[in-house]
């Protein structure tokens, strides 16, 4: 099963296209980067696969039926979408009321919902925030109480738009081992970074995006290689692959032990 996106325009209420002729296709259990320039309808692109974008043009269908049909809370349950802004997505008083909403939401069973909320604080490192106000808890970390509470909907395909900005790399490393761990039970992360080390270092597919479209989609070192897509994506290489190149050493290296193995 695959979300699909099939010949996808779309135009906001005030006419503007934002996104033009997209087609895309990601299987069960993938890791996708989006990337691309600010502006080039990356967020866009991705709220069209939960349902809050609908298509003005194509269609988007998730394991088979197209969003046009499902309301985007129902869509939710298997797409889950984590805001760019998380004080876009954010309402409730404290932490732990935000990432017990949607699970109470589904009318789990208690137990049920203590242990998606376990796992989901577990895994983005917030205990000691849980009983705080989401307004009085530093940028950062607000940014994993929207993952948690979208963790703990436990969805089939989960996306993370620009989860890396404002991070430091212990945000990094805890982003990395969420992407890990969700990866091996079987869930699908598509990631909307400007990061492009993180991407290299964690994303063996990348979507490179531009004026409206895709322009690229392939392997990271199919990407970072391609000098007209670094420049019409707007996206710098990762930083071995820019040291590889500057000492004009081919191969499409992209990690550290490939350029030490070139040099020598
Ligand atoms: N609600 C809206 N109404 C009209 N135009 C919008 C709206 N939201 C976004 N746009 C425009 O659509 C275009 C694509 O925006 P989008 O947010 O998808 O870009 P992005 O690639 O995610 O950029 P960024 O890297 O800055 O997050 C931009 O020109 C933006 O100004
Ligand atoms: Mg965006």
């Amino acid at each position: 099963m695959a979300i699909e996106l099939r010949d996808v325009s779309f135009a906001y209420p005030n006419g503007y296209v934002a996104n033009e002729n997209l087609n895309l296709n990601i299987s069960d259990g993938e890791l996708l980067a989006v990337v691309g320039q600010n502006g080039a309808g990356k967020t866009t692109a991705v709220k069209l696969m939960n349902g809050l974008n609908k298509p003005t043009n194509g269609e988007v269908l998730v394991d088979g039926v197209s969003t046009k049909e499902k309301s985007c809370a129902e869509i939710s349950k298997k797409v889950g979408y984590v805001f760019q802004n998380p004080d876009d997505q954010i309402f409730n008083s404290t932490a732990l009321a935000e990432i017990q909403y949607m699970p109470k939401y589904f009318k789990l069973p208690e137990e049920e919902i203590k242990r998606r909320v376990d796992k989901a604080v577990e895994l983005t490192g917030i205990a000691p925030y849980l009983q705080m106000n989401p307004l009085d808890i530093p940028y950062a970390i607000r940014k994993f109480v929207a993952i948690a509470a979208i963790i703990a909907t436990e969805p089939k395909y989960l996306i993370l738009d620009e989860p890396t900005a404002g991070q430091d790399k212990r945000g990094n490393e805890i982003l990395e081992r969420i992407i890990t761990e969700l990866q091996k039970e079987g869930v699908s992360i598509i990631a909307i970074t400007h990061d492009m080390d993180f991407v290299a270092r964690n994303f063996p597919r990348i979507v490179a995006m531009a004026h409206k479209n895709i322009i690229a989609d392939a392997s990271a070192k199919e990407i970072f290689w391609n000098k007209n897509v670094v420049e019409e994506a707007r996206i710098k290489m990762p930083q071995i692959a820019q040291a590889a190149y500057n000492l004009n050493l081919g191969g499409n290296i992209l990690f550290r032990e490939e350029l030490t193995e070139a040099v020598r």
